[in-house]
């Protein structure tokens, strides 16, 4: 990875390709988003398979890439730079959006900056909330964590100790008869509901588990709990928990305000019940517009824009995808200082 002289400066191209969702946005100077085009891959029944969501990705992309630039009205050569998505994610889906983004970099002779994924989905939501330094709430499909800048990294505070809190929403949703995605249909099922069902409630310090709560929910479902008081109960009981390591985190680090981000964020019980608490602790709470808080290119451009600036590009001969990449292990120099 270089980090030589940023040179020539202008809007950055970003490119999503993590999983569900092929996304390219064109982004300048205060994550004004120049133009957007997503598609999210909705499989026909049960969960994502990785081969056909990279299939859908492969065949959509240059679309995408041809719309966001029509719609920013930017040619390539106005180009600053062009951001991909490294991790975390699924392999081929990865791989699908990595390659687009190197033979634009060859084509265009633009520098290729590595993006992490989980750390855009933080940056966005702290540039939309123009706080310098809050703590950061990331709940999304497949993480769940509790964030706090610290010595040159994002640090991971708690986080889930199984699956993510979006995926276990997808997966019940599933098996409640449903189809991907969960999250939204759950909500609006939850607003029917008002009987409150026990579910496992799993705090364990910072970190939070929700395996056992697919179990029991699954349980009650075929017990014939019906299906609004257990998408009641469960937002309930799942948005408690994380309300609960958020403010544990607060304490912990004597912070007042908190950002929140990733696809579950576009929740409105899950807003309310962290801004309540923040609130009450005499904090502020920013939850961003929900086309920032889903999987984006913009995010992917905006943070590959502070890269860039920052001096970080690599060669396309070493720009692997790492499907593992975790949030607390990538550099972020535009921070420093
Ligand atoms: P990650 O960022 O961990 O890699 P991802 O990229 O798969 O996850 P995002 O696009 O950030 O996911 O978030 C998608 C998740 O958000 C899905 O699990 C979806 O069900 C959930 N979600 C979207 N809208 C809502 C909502 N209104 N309420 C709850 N969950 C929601
Ligand atoms: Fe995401």
């Amino acid at each position: 990875m270089s980090t030589g002289e940023a040179g020539h400066t202008g809007p950055v191209l970003g490119i999503e390709s993590t999983a569900h969702t092929a996304s390219v946005g064109i982004v300048e100077d205060g994550a004004r988003v120049l133009g957007l085009a997503s598609d999210m891959y909705r499989p026909p029944a049960g969960g994502i398979h990785p081969r056909e969501a990279a299939n859908h990705h492969v065949e959509l992309l240059p679309r995408l890439v041809r719309q966001a630039l029509d719609a920013a009205h930017v040619d390539p050569a106005e180009i600053e730079a062009v951001a991909f998505a490294q991790g975390p994610g699924l392999g081929p889906c990865l791989r699908a959006g990595a390659t687009v983004a190197r033979m634009l970099s060859l084509a265009w002779s633009k520098p290729l900056v590595p993006v992490n994924h989980c750390v855009a989905h933080v940056e966005i939501a702290r540039v939309l909330s123009g706080l310098e330094d809050p703590l950061l709430l990331y709940a999304s499909g497949g993480n769940t964590q509790v964030i706090a800048y610290g010595r040159g990294r994002y640090r991971v505070l708690g986080e889930t100790l199984d699956i993510g809190i979006g995926n276990f929403l997808d997966k019940l949703w599933i098996e409640l008869g449903g189809t991907f995605p969960g999250g939204p249909a759950l909500e609006l099922e939850a607003r029917q509901g008002s009987e409150l069902v026990e579910l496992p409630y799993s705090v364990h310090g910072m970190d939070v588990a929700f395996s056992g709560m697919l179990t029991a929910a699954i349980t009650y479902h075929r017990r014939g709990v019906a299906r609004p008081d257990l998408a009641y109960s469960v937002e309930s009981t799942a948005y408690a928990m994380l309300t609960e390591i958020t403010e544990r985190a607060l304490a912990h680090r004597r912070r007042d305000a908190v950002v929140l981000g990733g696809g579950v964020a576009c929740n409105e019980r899950l807003r309310t019940m962290v801004r309540t608490m923040v609130e009450e602790r005499g904090g502020t709470m920013f939850a961003p517009p929900r086309a920032m808080c889903v999987d984006n290119g913009a995010m992917i451009a905006w943070t590959g824009r502070m890269a860039h600036r920052a001096g970080v590009s690599v060669p396309v001969e070493s720009s692997a995808v790492e499907p593992r990449q975790r949030t607390d292990l990538v550099p972020t120099p535009w921070r420093a200082g």
